[in-house]
């Protein structure tokens, strides 16, 4: 009795640990196997940012898995260029009281970096919780460095079911997702923001859905253009690129990115306010 009993004692044991193995599994595209390379910006800073995870192999079980593009983290350089072009367009308020939201967190590459600089708060949402756990990792490391200047935290949640903050904000956004599920983002922060009119600003980064912003009321573009990659990013980028066993991702020297302000459907339409 008392052996059987351990048997199926150490048979129960036997099986937690395979599923928290398997619990454990990286995401496909973050295995050597899959053509994974170290970007030179965690090797320098001691996070976990790099890979690339294609969209099919998001899987979070939420409606909108089938429209993610993939997790890639944004080149440092692209997104300190585009911070500064929209410093530059006269926000509505200083940028310190501003909350900086990157859409599509994924391991959390934009938010360090947005969290170096002064905001009120910067706040990641992300759907898939394997790359959720990554970026609060990520997180730590730079509160233990000492890197952040604002605070900062992530949640797993899906961009177009959550409540935007009170106050200003800025939208970042590298691409993380389809047309379907831009258009649904669009409706829903028109309505938190409708009574705001100035006080939501829409950075993105490989800007494809360019052309669901455009045919939205209320949204004014305020810039739009290419953003060269640094020296040192375009050739991270290029390498990582080139192991992927399949080749589906392309790199270039520059992002195609655009500046959007929420000016509003005001009785006569939209104006342009900030
Ligand atoms: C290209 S990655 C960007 C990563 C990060 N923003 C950066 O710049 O380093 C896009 C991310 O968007 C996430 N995503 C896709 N659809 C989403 C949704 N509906 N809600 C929240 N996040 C989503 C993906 O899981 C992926 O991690």
């Amino acid at each position: 009795m008392q052996k059987a009993q351990a048997k199926a004692q150490a048979q129960a044991q036997a099986k937690a640990k395979a599923k928290a193995k398997a619990g454990r599994k990286r995401l496909p595209g973050l295995r050597k196997s899959d053509g994974y390379m170290l970007h030179p910006f965690d090797a320098e800073n001691g996070v976990r940012t790099s890979g690339l995870v294609a969209g099919r192999n998001l899987k979070s079980g939420h409606r909108h898995d089938r429209y993610a593009t993939a997790y890639y983290g944004v080149a440092p350089s692209v997104f300190h260029a585009l911070v500064e072009r929209w410093q530059r367009l006269r926000p509505v308020d200083a940028a310190q009281n501003f909350t900086f939201v990157d859409v599509g967190a994924g391991m959390g590459r934009a938010l360090l970096l947005a969290s170096e600089m002064r905001f009120r708060e910067v706040l990641g949402v992300e759907l898939n919780p394997t790359l959720v756990r990554i970026a609060r990792r990520n997180l730590s490391a730079w509160r233990r460095q000492g890197r952040q200047r604002s605070q900062a935290r992530v949640l797993c949640a899906d961009a177009t079911e959550w409540k935007y903050p009170l106050g200003p904000c800025v939208l970042f956004l590298f691409n993380p997702f389809g047309a379907t599920v831009m258009r649904r983002l669009l409706v829903h922060v028109a309505r938190d923001f409708a009574s705001r009119p100035g006080e939501l600003d829409l950075l993105y980064i490989n800007n494809e859905q360019e052309g669901v912003l455009e045919g939205r009321r209320g949204f004014a573009r305020l810039f739009l253009g290419k953003v060269r990659r640094s020296r040192a990013d375009a050739a991270a980028d290029r390498a990582i690129l080139a192991n992927q066993p399949d080749g589906e991702y392309a790199s270039a020297p520059y992002e195609d990115c655009s500046i959007w302000r929420w000016v509003g459907n005001g009785p006569d339409g939209p104006h342009v306010g900030g």
